[in-house]
């Protein structure tokens, strides 16, 4: 899974549980963090040593063809381009694949199953579904992510499903039963992921019991 944040004490605390592959990131996620957009991904690729997603802005071809230019200036190594999924975006995804460059791409803010056939068939590597907000706006994000998943097994399509747009944790095991192949969660979920008050009640009396024992 990944880590969906742009801070670098939440990046480094993640990676000391062994479960992140890379962090994800959207300009909403980096503006939090006061940093220009080059000095904050620059910052990420040091703090971690995986994948870190970075998205375009624009409403034009030209405009997202521009911001791709920038974000690939920065690093092409372990940097993958998160394109929102409309008809610009699907002509700057064409443009990349016709100057073959070999970056991978993410077709973000997924919404509905038919946005993500597109971008299975225009050859992005991911594809990032928002389930709170799908959630929000009484779509179920789980038949989504099973439609998407059909359609990308029946076809041999290796575009992976990376879900995400998390506000709690039955989120998350709903999106993976659905057929996500990952997610990416903030730090605050990861922890409610690791951290059951039941179990610490466990934790607590076998702890009482240890000291017993001496
Ligand atoms: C991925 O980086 C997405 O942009 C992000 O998960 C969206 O999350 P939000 O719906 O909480 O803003």
């Amino acid at each position: 899974m990944y880590l969906d944040s742009a801070n670098l004490n939440e990046i480094k605390e993640a990676t000391t549980y062994g479960i992140i592959k890379g962090v994800t990131t959207n300009p909403t996620i980096l503006l939090r963090e006061e940093v220009p957009m080059r000095e904050s991904v620059e910052r990420i690729l040091q703090a971690t040593v995986g994948d870190v997603f970075v998205q375009v802005s624009g409403n034009t071809l030209e405009q997202l063809y521009q911001s791709a230019q920038e974000i690939m200036a920065v690093s092409t190594e372990r940097i993958i381009v998160k394109v929102p999924i409309n008809s610009a975006g699907l002509q700057l995804i064409s443009k990349l694949k016709a100057e073959d460059r070999n970056i991978p791409i993410l077709g973000t803010t997924i919404f509905s199953a038919d946005q993500a056939i597109l971008a299975g068939l225009a050859g992005c590597a991911y594809v990032a579904p928002y389930i709170n907000r799908m959630e929000n706006n009484h779509i179920n994000p789980n038949e989504v992510i099973s439609k998407i998943r059909a359609f990308y097994d029946e076809r041999n399509l290796p575009t992976k499903i990376l879900g995400a747009s998390y506000k709690n944790t039955n989120q998350v095991i709903d999106s993976f039963l659905a057929g996500a192949h990952t997610v990416t969660v903030p730090l605050d979920i990861i922890k409610k992921m690791m951290d059951k008050p039941l179990a610490q009640d466990s934790i607590e009396a076998f702890e009482k019991d240890a000291a017993k024992l001496g």
